[in-house]
């Protein structure tokens, strides 16, 4: 059942979607105080492994350690250059490209080439910056902010998701990025809403639940939708005879979790499909998508040959919804700055109206 019983406001203003000094805004009381997501563990799963990101416009790299995740800011406390140009890698030490400066997993100087040279070596800012780093499931949570809550806080109802099954029972079956020229929200809004399932994805996903199949829920940090998916009677054969493979309690209802602002938990049958949607500019945003599949509990040829097909299988699927949405995108974006209108929202749209209530708040749009 949806939660409100009459038609909601258009909270965020049209122009807000491609405004510079509202992207600041955002950049500053949405994202950069919170934990976000920067990867996954199959991006380092090895001790030695690493990769690098920018995030919030800071370089970043994240390394295992004897099988903990650490992240550091990629520049060098000698003479600034990024420790590491590699997107990824392996090495047996955290050494700077540059001079070969060495450092120790809590971000201190270890060996350092010519040591004496630095007489009498100061020791103290020599240091790496290191940021607060959370793994649960198979995502790796980053915080810029030292003040950041507990990430378990943030993550609300989103942990029993994450911590559902242990990180080593996933495997990726890919990931993949798109660069869309729309602002962030315009992805968001319409990840969470299958109002226009359709008209935009009639041949993949059909028609969306009536009211009485669907449940959202609306917290602070968080929506969710939970909701059976139509799917024909071949597929669904194929699929329980699959999943009893794989893990016998897996169901076909479909739970769609937005992490505010920007993470989307999306779990279905054995698949859990991450999306996390980044504003690149007022009027671009990024969508990184990682796809997994549970491993038996008990692995098997059979099962890991079962596992990979399924994972390719739902990819492919995956990518041909993701199209139909993207096809759309511009147009919507194009609309916006030119709006006249207020708008309207649904109560089948009202997690949308609950992320807009979330960014307007934050915001302080009301001030
Ligand atoms: S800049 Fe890194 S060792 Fe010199
Ligand atoms: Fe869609």
């Amino acid at each position: 059942m949806f939660i409100n019983t009459a038609r909601l406001p258009h909270v965020l203003p049209p122009r807000l979607y491609s405004c510079p000094a509202q992207y600041e805004l955002e950049q500053s009381r949405l994202f950069a105080p919170v934990w976000l997501v920067v990867g996954s563990i199959s991006d380092a799963p090895h001790d030695g492994d690493f990769f690098t990101c920018e995030h919030l416009g800071q370089p970043l790299l994240v390394r295992n350690i004897q099988g903990t995740i650490h992240t550091y800011l990629n520049v060098c406390p000698h003479r600034h250059c990024l420790l590491t140009h590699a997107a990824y890698g392996n090495s047996q030490t955290l050494t700077c490209q540059y001079h070969g400066w060495e450092f120790n997993e809590d971000g201190r100087t270890g060996k350092i080439p010519d040591a004496q040279s630095f007489k009498p070596f100061p020791g103290g800012p020599e240091c790496l910056q290191k940021f607060r780093t959370e793994v649960r499931g198979p995502l790796i949570f980053v915080t810029l902010n030292e003040n950041a809550p507990n990430l378990a806080d943030q993550l609300g109802p989103l942990v029993e998701v994450c911590d559902e099954f242990p990180a080593n029972r996933w495997r990726l079956a890919d990931s993949w990025n798109y660069e869309f020229p729309v602002n962030w929200k315009v992805v968001v809004e319409n990840t969470v809403e299958s109002y226009h399932v359709p008209t935009v994805h009639p041949r993949t996903l059909i028609r969306y639940g009536r009211e009485e199949e669907i449940e959202h829920g609306i917290c602070d940090e968080s929506t969710s939708m939970r909701s059976p998916i139509a799917t024909p009677a071949f597929y669904r054969r194929i699929a329980d005879w699959l999943l009893r493979s794989l893990e016998p309690g897996c169901t076909h209802v479909y739970r769609l979790h937005h992490g505010f602002p920007n993470l989307f938990l999306i779990r279905v049958d054995a698949m859990l499909q991450v999306m996390v949607v980044t504003p690149t500019s007022a009027e671009s945003c990024r969508l990184s998508v990682r796809v997994f599949v549970l491993r038996a509990a008990k692995e098997n040829l059979r099962s890991r040959l079962l596992t990979r097909a399924w994972g390719r299988f739902k990819c492919i699927i995956i990518k041909m919804i993701l199209a139909e949405d993207a096809r759309l995108y511009p147009d919507m974006h194009q609309g916006m700055k030119c709006s006249p209108f207020e708008g309207t929202i649904s109560t089948r749209e009202e997690l949308v109206y609950a992320f807009q209530d979330y960014v307007y708040r934050r915001c302080g749009l009301g001030a």
